[in-house]
């Protein structure tokens, strides 16, 4: 007999069914909740709450447990390529030969933005913050291609809007950076891979020779492929309830970007490594910061550390930190301070009970910072490397919502306000 959960509510017993995951996970049913007792859940935060069925990213928060499309992060993240575990998310399936070939062929025959893309550059003040010019022409690509706003589109259609903002967005990505150096912009190359072609534009001129680094490129990879899916998060819950009204899908991950610029989701990164400097600057006294981070009357918190599902060991964190002491041995920074810092950080807070109780572990941004610093990039930019990672996570989820045809997101509420009363003129105003 099917599972079902019972509720009683004045006195009256409800029935509600039971889903189960393949993973064995399992809901309450609640569709029919409000129709049968009136009454809805509350859930501050969706801590307790499933969105949606997904068949894209599993999780386990207590097991550490990672895999897109059944396939371990671990694996991926060794054996595998940006670009191949984008076609994963997106697609399903790992592509052959041919159909990763066709897939990045296209890619690369869209990196090129409208020219009017560039006029829409100049007006952003050079200090701009990456993430807001990303966010912001993201979104105007709607406006280059308005039939993107739609209910209909085709399979075709839908592929071609994958494909153009899985090429565009690096280019714009790496022309932030080049906007707030004032460096000239870097055209894509298309006898370049995604990850190296992504490197030559944000740090080639054109007036010298760039050599790819191999090294670089495959820490950029791996990195890539550690952030490009995580199921329900923030900014991928944004892009899904803005995709939900049809909305195209250049504004739904415009949102997205900005959801994952808030400092307690994937704008962590560039405070990590803020916070690093500033411990560094302060002597390097961890036990200190460590200290500040427990005391509730300091709003500090160790940025970095702590996660809403995983209540283990991250497990991007576990392979982002042994590509740390790679990368930085390969490129002959192993004696950074800051990786030193973050490393006795770690250890004092994983040996605390303040971070044991709560089960606070190193999380995807705790290590990432340090790697995107040692390969060159920026710190304002390391949001930015974390939107481009997500992206093809983002895509696959808001191409399964729309495949699934998901009704229009639109929660309920409790209300607390003030009960019905008259308008009174403002000269009877106190
Ligand atoms: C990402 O959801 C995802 O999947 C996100 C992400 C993805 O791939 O998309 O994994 C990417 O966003 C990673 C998280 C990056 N953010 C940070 O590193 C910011 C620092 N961490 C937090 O602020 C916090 O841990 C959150 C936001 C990540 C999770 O917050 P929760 O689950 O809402 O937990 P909470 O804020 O209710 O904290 C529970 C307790 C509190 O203490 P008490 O009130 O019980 O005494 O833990 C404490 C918090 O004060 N706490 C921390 C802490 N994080 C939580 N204390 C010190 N330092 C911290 N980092």
């Amino acid at each position: 007999m099917a599972e079902s959960a019972e509720l009683i509510l004045d006195g009256k017993s409800y029935s509600f069914p039971v889903t189960e995951g393949t993973e064995h996970e399992k809901a309450i049913d609640i569709a029919k909740l409000r129709d049968q007792t009136g009454y809805i859940t509350i859930d501050s935060g969706y801590k307790n709450t499933g969105a949606t069925k997904s068949a894209i990213t599993f999780l386990d928060g207590e097991e550490g447990i990672l895999r897109y499309r059944g396939y371990p992060i671990e694996q991926l993240a060794e054996q595998s390529s940006f670009i191949e575990v984008a076609y994963l998310l997106i697609y399903g399936k790992l592509p052959t030969t041919a159909e990763l070939q066709e897939f990045s062929n296209q890619i690369t025959k869209h990196t090129l933005v409208h020219e009017d893309v560039r006029k829409i550059f100049d007006g952003f003040p050079s200090a701009a913050h990456p993430m807001a010019i990303l966010s912001s022409l993201i979104c105007a690509l709607t406006a280059f291609y308005p039939e993107s706003v739609s209910p209909d589109l085709n399979k075709e259609e839908i592929d071609l809007n994958v494909i153009r903002l899985m090429a565009k967005l690096p280019t714009i990505a790496a022309w932030t950076y080049k906007n707030q150096m004032g460096h000239p912009l870097n055209y894509p190359r298309n006898d370049l891979d995604y990850a190296s072609n992504f490197l030559y534009m944000m740090f080639s001129f054109p007036t010298e020779k760039y050599d790819i680094d191999p090294r670089i490129v495959s820490a950029l990879n791996k990195l890539l492929i550690l952030h490009a899916d995580h199921e329900q998060n923030c900014s991928t819950s944004t892009v899904r309830l803005v995709g939900s009204a049809n909305a195209s899908l250049y504004g739904s991950v415009s949102a997205g970007i900005n959801a994952l610029w808030g400092p307690l989701h994937g704008g962590a990164n560039q405070e990590v490594i803020e916070m690093l400097e500033e411990i560094q600057k302060d002597g390097g006294n961890t036990q200190k910061w460590v200290d500040k981070a427990k005391d509730p009357n300091d709003s500090f918190r160790l940025m970095g550390f702590g996660h809403r599902v995983y209540k283990n060991f991250d497990p991007r964190a576990t392979i982002i930190k042994k590509a740390a002491d790679e990368v930085l041995t390969a490129l002959g920074l192993e004696d950074s301070p800051l990786l030193k810092i973050a490393k006795e950080l770690e250890q004092a807070a994983l040996t605390d009970e303040y971070f044991i109780k709560r089960k606070l572990y190193p999380n995807v941004d705790f290590y990432s910072g340090i790697i995107y610093k040692a390969i060159g990039i920026p710190t304002e930019m390391f949001t930015v490397m974390f939107a481009l990672g997500r992206l093809p996570g983002w895509i696959a989820q808001w191409k399964e919502m729309r495949e699934n045809k998901e009704p229009i997101g639109r929660p309920r509420q409790v209300y607390t306000g003030e009960l019905e009363r008259d308008y009174v003129s403002i000269e009877q105003r106190s």
